[in-house]
């Protein structure tokens, strides 16, 4: 298991559309693994399989609760089978640092998947689980937060992101420090 590079906005990997796993084997583990790590050495809340380099649709979720639990999932080609209400929240992202906006995303969803086994699992989740599931979702197909901000908003965005995208990160920006392989 090993901490893995995230992909910073620009990267082309971040704009494909990640393919159906078939084979539930040792390599889809350790890229699970790995992305656990990835996600915990960075501070993240999720983590999609783009965002580390690999076209497959699988991706980690670890949100924390109120009351220190944490609601941590593996979902391996999940899709949103039913949407419900409405609800504004902040959002960031590992692969744009610096930036959070409030994006507007359903507030429940329920969602079929398989784990890292192969397993299926049949998950309903609202608030910020539902938020963090439906970023990870858009990731594995090409869809980055900020696409869904307003016009106005992506203006203003505008010059960050390409800066961003050639490489050039915000001033106040200190890249996080993963903590090597383990
Ligand atoms: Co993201």
């Amino acid at each position: 298991m090993a901490v893995r590079p995230v992909r910073i906005y620009g990267d082309p990997v971040l704009r494909q559309k990640a393919v159906e796993v078939v084979d539930f084997d040792a390599a889809l583990r350790d890229l699970v693994a790995d992305l656990r790590d990835t996600m915990a050495a960075y501070r993240g809340v999720g983590l999609a399989a783009n965002q580390v380099g690999v076209l497959l649709r699988a991706l980690v979720v670890d949100v924390p609760l109120e009351d220190e639990r944490h609601e941590r999932w593996t979902l391996v080609n999940p899709v949103i089978t039913s949407r419900s209400g409405s609800e504004s929240g902040e959002e960031g992202c590992l692969s744009i640092p610096g930036i959070y906006e409030e994006v507007t995303r359903s507030r429940h969803i329920a969602v079929t998947a398989r784990d890292e086994n192969g397993q299926p699992l049949n998950l309903e989740a609202e608030g910020y689980l539902a938020r963090a599931i439906q970023h990870e979702v858009d990731h594995l197909d090409g869809v980055l937060f900020v696409d869904r901000l307003s016009i106005l908003k992506r203006q203003f965005l505008r010059r960050s992101l390409e800066a961003m995208a050639r490489g050039e990160m915000p001033e106040d920006f200190s890249p996080p420090v993963p903590g090597g392989s383990r």
